[in-house]
């Protein structure tokens, strides 16, 4: 397949919908509906696509979404529709094979009661009914109601329900009473609406679609979008960095050098369509049956990994850039992947090569860092963010460079990043985008990162209570329900041994409001897990190794972040605030594991 044959997609602004109630809160309306869209190079087939957009402008759908421009201190209110269904309004099944095994939103079960395991079902194949989704804004600190709680899932309003089918789950009609009486804004058939505070610090968030046991597959299909959290005391005056970025109701062929770029990979059929493994192709050694009493095969896979790269939505895409500074927001989307960029002069330059340019990173996922750090490449896990400044004022007119990846990184700030992942390949996962550059077309006035003060940083307070926490495997040989392998977050025992705990399993983690934590992650598996915590962004403090020996966070994770790197035999603390009230989620971002039981619900308060 050609690279760089198309150009680097950069997602224009979300455009609003005029104010209903206050003209204190932008208002938005999104659906998430199914298209197609060219992803391909040229010469090959479109694809179809899940994407979100605004429903007043239909060429705004879009994967991944257009960019929510928010301001720190004014609420974001967004209605999400799920538009899942053909021009008759007939449901759209999924465009993936849905593992019915798993613990999943399930609408044939009817709703569960709460926190129950729904029934298994007995029919063969994968489930084709229509699709549940919830969006969850991850990073953002909102109440729970807002949150996208993965059981507060709706399916489209579809002319063709089945008898018996639930519509919604089993959390969803409490938080449409708690936003309709907090708000005075009423939720719809096949939709929600939830409102994000925009309270925290200027900061690099992300949306995507956050339904119990479909998560790896809806996000697959396309939903995700950058939302972009600005002003307020914790940023910097415009110009200082890099700009602009896309606004709302920028006139077309407007220059950018704030640009925001997701790398996921992916894999197609020769038709043109997303692939996604529907049997057991990633795990050898597994005998099923996986449901019982049947002969059905698994199709749940412990992790993906695709074999081409796509950035905002196009495989290996190409960017014109000028000589001068540029400020790229990184966001990993992969479903599975380990992403380690580098910026070198030949695709083909692997390990020790020299990078062409330094990276300075100024952000992580919770805005800045108390200081910029040059870094010569990014290890960057699936939902970590890292924004970064890139000088490229030096590089003559014409050179060609090439954003690559040597993910995952086997030695790396305090672990290894594990042995079940497959090492990029060179030719083809090793790259990401081609960098061409150009003459500047004005002066550059922003700062050198080597000189940029970033804003002060304040930690959190003292924290009280330790929480010691585990992440663990098990193999089916002794849970016969649960597929070929399954990872499980956890607590641990006087004796420091891991007490695995599923999805359903009573909450264990219950902060009380205000309280500030450490939590201390205890990794007994064989591989590194990106840890994610709903409603707050915390300090990574330090990793404990099992010789006793302590590793302080890297410079790049002394900021605030949602998500952090769990190396096997390493015990990761961070240390969080929890301020807001409900019921939240902390999981593993590798999507299939958060897909099977990676997950536990936890309450504040
Ligand atoms: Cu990026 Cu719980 O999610
Ligand atoms: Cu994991």
């Amino acid at each position: 397949m050609d690279k760089y044959a198309t150009r680097l997609v950069i997602p224009p602004a979300m455009p609003r919908s005029p104010g209903a109630v206050s003209d204190r809160v932008d208002f938005y309306t999104i659906g998430v509906r199914q298209f197609r869209q060219r992803i391909l190079p040229p010469g090959l087939p479109a694809t179809t696509v899940w994407g979100y957009g605004s429903t007043r402008h239909p060429r705004t759908f879009h994967y991944p979404a257009f960019t929510i421009e928010a301001r720190s201190g004014t609420p974001v209110r967004v209605r999400w529709q799920n538009q899942l269904r053909d021009r008759e309004g007939r449901y759209l099944p999924h465009l993936l094979p849905v593992d019915p095994t798993l613990h999943w939103a399930n609408p044939p079960g009817g709703i569960p009661a709460r926190d129950s395991r729904p029934a298994f079902r007995s029919t063969p194949g994968p489930y084709t009914g229509p699709v549940p989704i919830v969006t969850h804004l991850h990073g953002g600190r909102n109440t729970e109601e807002s949150d996208g709680y993965t059981e507060a899932w709706y399916l489209p309003d579809a002319l063709d329900l089945p008898a018996g089918y639930a519509a919604v789950g089993s959390y969803y009609e409490e938080f449409k009473n708690k936003f309709e009486d907090l708000f005075g804004d009423a939720w719809g058939r096949g939709d929600a609406v939830f409102q994000y505070t925009n309270e925290g610090r200027a900061s690099t968030l992300w949306f995507h679609d956050h339904a119990l046991g479909v998560t790896r597959l809806n996000v697959y299909a396309g939903l995700a979008g950058f939302y972009l959290l600005r002003g307020g005391p914790a940023d910097l005056p415009e110009g200082v960095l890099p700009g602009p970025a896309p606004r709302p109701g920028d006139p077309p062929g407007r220059k950018y050098h704030e640009i925001p770029i997701v790398i996921q990979d992916r894999s197609f059929h020769a038709d043109g369509s997303l692939s996604y493994p529907s049997g057991r192709v990633a795990f050898d050694g597994f005998k099923g049956p996986y449901i019982p009493d049947s002969d059905i095969p698994p199709i749940w896979n412990p992790e993906f990994f695709g074999n081409t790269m796509v950035a905002n939505g196009r495989t290996w895409p190409l960017l014109h850039v000028e000589a001068r500074r540029y400020r790229f927001r990184f966001l990993n989307g992969c479903n599975s992947r380990y992403l380690s960029l580098k910026i070198v002069t030949h695709p083909l330059a692997r390990r020790p090569a020299h990078p062409a340019l330094p990276f300075w990173q100024i952000g992580s996922e919770g805005g800045f860092l108390p200081a910029p750090v040059q870094r010569d490449h990014l290890l960057i896990a699936p939902a970590e963010r890292m924004d970064v400044v890139v000088d490229f004022a030096s590089v003559p007119v014409g050179t060609g460079l090439y954003l690559i990846n040597e993910g995952p990184d086997t030695a790396f700030g305090g672990g290894t990043a594990g042995t079940d992942f497959p090492p990029a390949d060179p030719a083809t996962t090793g790259q990401v985008m081609k960098l061409v550059v150009g003459a500047p077309t004005a002066p550059d006035t922003s700062v050198p990162p080597a000189q940029l003060s970033l804003p002060a940083f304040e930690p959190l307070k003292e924290a009280g209570r330790v929480r010691r926490l585990s992440l663990s495997e098990q193999n089916s040989d002794s849970l016969p329900h649960i597929g070929p392998r399954q990872l499980l977050l956890g607590t641990l025992d006087r004796n420091g041994v891991a007490v695995p705990m599923r999805w359903d399993d009573p909450v264990t983690e219950n902060p009380a409001v205000g309280a500030t934590e450490i939590w201390e992650i205890h990794n007994f598996t064989k591989d590194a897990h990106p840890i994610h915590i709903h409603e707050t962004q915390f300090q990574v403090l330090d990793r404990l190794r099992a010789d006793r020996t302590v590793r302080p966070a890297e410079p790049w994770e002394r900021g605030f972040k949602d998500t952090v790197v769990a190396y096997p035999g390493v015990a990761t603390r961070l240390k969080a605030t929890f301020d807001r009230p409900g019921r939240y989620v902390w999981h593993c971002h590798m999507l299939e594991h958060e897909d099977n039981e990676m997950m536990r619900p936890y309450d504040v308060g």
